[in-house]
């Protein structure tokens, strides 16, 4: 995304304070997604990193629930390639795979149906915010744990200041939009 095009994708994005609770800051993507252009502009922004000599080679596109799924989605299908949903716990019937991670107010765990993933596909990770990293890092624990190679993790949006980055160092992260 160009600077005007990231400014005006960033006005589609709503700002609530306080939820789900203090102090949370929400960040409501549901706008943009309801622009076509936009929504066009960002699968097509996130492609664009998977292209190219200097572009990440990747077999599949892994989205975390539930708007990772959202862009990760057409994305795979802009790319070419599958869409594997890293799902909260129990959602998915048995086999899974499991990884559990800290939140700031207790824990959660995501997982994979065991199998889906062909062992040493390269992976992206796709979701639409990046906070804490807690999230990301356990996606990416999980991916490796199912026999995936994390190639990148990208986002729509950092909130930088939160750590995020820094969560997944030593790992490729890609953000079209940052907030500081
Ligand atoms: C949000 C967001 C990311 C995660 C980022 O998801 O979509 O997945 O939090 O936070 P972190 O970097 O601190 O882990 P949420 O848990 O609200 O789930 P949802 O997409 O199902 O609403």
């Amino acid at each position: 995304l160009g600077p005007q095009r990231a400014a005006e994708v960033r006005s589609l994005i709503r700002d609530v304070p306080g939820f789900p609770h203090e102090p949370i800051i929400f960040r409501d993507i549901t706008p943009m997604l309801a622009d076509g252009a936009a929504l066009a502009d960002v699968v097509e922004a996130f492609a664009r990193l998977c292209e190219g000599p200097d572009g990440h080679a990747i077999d599949v596109v892994a989205g975390m629930e539930a708007r990772g799924f959202l862009l990760g989605a057409p994305l795979a299908t802009r790319l070419g390639v599958g869409f594997v949903p890293l799902r909260k716990a129990g959602k998915l019937p048995p086999p899974v795979e499991r990884v559990s991670y800290d939140l700031e107010y207790g824990s959660a765990a995501i997982e994979l149906r065991t199998g889906t993933l062909p062992v040493g596909a390269r992976v992206l990770l796709v979701d639409d915010v990046l906070a804490t990293g807690g999230t990301a890092a356990a996606a990416a624990q999980l991916v490796e744990r199912s026999g995936g190679e994390v190639v990148a993790a990208a986002f729509l949006m950092e909130l930088a200041g939160l750590g995020g980055r820094e969560r997944l160092s030593g790992r490729v992260v890609e953000t079209l939009l940052r907030v500081e």
